[in-house]
């Protein structure tokens, strides 16, 4: 799907001649470039034709990665920055993506990574407050549920906050719903769209099955088991890990093909959707701001947030048990900052 969205783009692109091309210049910084998703991740935004410009940044280790990524023999630049030098890196971003922060280990939840993750968001948010405040934001670092707000949060200090240019991503959630009902359905994953919703974290994580060709007749104990196994994807990785980290290569996958979709977008292609945490009015009526659903990007950021639409009994029950959970980790997010 990744590699087909990135020829169209590129046809695209140069159908409509001088004018496009000359928006087509986009840098985009990877902060925490060079832990486990941020290596990744870079590799595959090395490999796409729509990235001009690579700056990679993290408090250890990013000149290496960069010196590393750089002999790929595209077209893009690639630069190395490590901690004081944020300023230098965030200059002339126009997207930054955000894999900063600890990852879980087992028998942890993502919120137990708030208080390490928080500050190190927070002082991020800041920096590109500061050096990069037009730039689009995708935020990978847990718990995406607060760290969103967070972001949000600092930017209202700053007086730069505008809610069509963050985003949480979600990506990965889609990937796996897509993965494991193409695997009980035995389809090529390519052709299985699975919506989910809410948040990112357990019951927040609401797969939208009814709506999805393949999954409506998917019932009884496998409905159950698939819904779970969605929303404890991540369980199974870390699980799978023993103590060593959680997903990073999915994680870079995905990461590289929001950014992908993001990136086309922005540069005029229209009809492009992408599942995303976003500030929302779906559920503002009961006191929660922010929420992931089918998003569609434009030039400017978010140019439409789609309705949840109809769900299942069993969907509707999804949705209520998720809605207090994520409201609590919002609040969380915005206290930290508030405080
Ligand atoms: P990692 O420990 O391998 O890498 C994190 C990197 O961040 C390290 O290189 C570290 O030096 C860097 N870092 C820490 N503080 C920094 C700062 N202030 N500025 C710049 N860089 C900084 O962890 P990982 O496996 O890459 O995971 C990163 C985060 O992504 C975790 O919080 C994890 O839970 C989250 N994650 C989210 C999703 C999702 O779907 N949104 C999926 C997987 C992982
Ligand atoms: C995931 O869904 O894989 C990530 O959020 C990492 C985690 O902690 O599970």
């Amino acid at each position: 799907m990744f590699s087909r969205s990135v020829s169209a783009a590129r046809s695209g692109l140069l159908s409509r001649g001088f004018a496009s091309s000359a928006r087509a210049n986009r840098k985009v910084a990877v902060l925490g470039a060079a832990g486990g998703i941020g290596q990744p991740m870079s590799l595959l935004l090395k490999q796409d034709p729509l990235v001009t410009g690579l700056s990679l940044y993290d408090i250890r280790g990013a000149p290496g990665v960069a010196a590393d990524i750089s002999h790929v023999n595209t077209h893009s630049d690639v630069k190395g920055y490590e901690a004081a030098d944020a300023a230098s890196a965030l200059k002339g971003a126009e997207l930054v993506i955000i894999p900063a922060g600890v990852p879980r280990k087992p028998g942890m939840t993502r919120d137990d990574l708030f208080n390490t993750n928080a500050s190190i968001v927070r002082d991020l948010a800041v920096a590109c407050a500061e050096h990069c405040p037009k730039a689009m934001i995708c935020i990978i670092s847990n718990p995406v549920n607060s760290t969103v707000p967070i972001w949000a949060e600092v930017y209202k200090q700053k007086g730069v906050f505008d809610e069509k240019r963050l985003f949480g991503v979600t990506t990965l959630d889609v990937v796996r719903a897509s993965r494991f009902l193409g695997e009980i359905k035995n389809t090529d994953p390519k052709d299985v769209k699975v919506t989910v919703v809410g948040g990112h974290s357990g019951v927040t994580i609401v797969p939208l099955l009814s709506q999805t060709a393949q999954g409506k007749d998917v019932k009884g104990q496998q409905y159950k088991d698939l819904v779970k196994r969605i929303q404890f994807g991540g369980d199974e990785v870390v699980q799978a890990k023993a103590g060593t980290g959680s997903a990073t290569l999915s994680m870079g996958y995905a990461g590289a093909r929001f950014a992908n979709s993001l990136i086309r977008a922005m540069n005029g292609e229209s009809g492009v959707v992408e599942p995303t945490f976003v500030k929302s009015p779906l559920y503002k009526d009961q006191g929660v701001e922010y929420f992931a659903s089918n998003v569609e990007l434009g030039p400017e950021g978010v140019t439409k947030i789609h309705p949840v639409g109809s769900v299942s009994a069993e969907e509707e029950e999804l949705i209520k048990a998720c809605l207090p959970e994520l409201k609590k980790n919002i609040e969380k997010g915005k206290a930290f900052v508030k405080a």
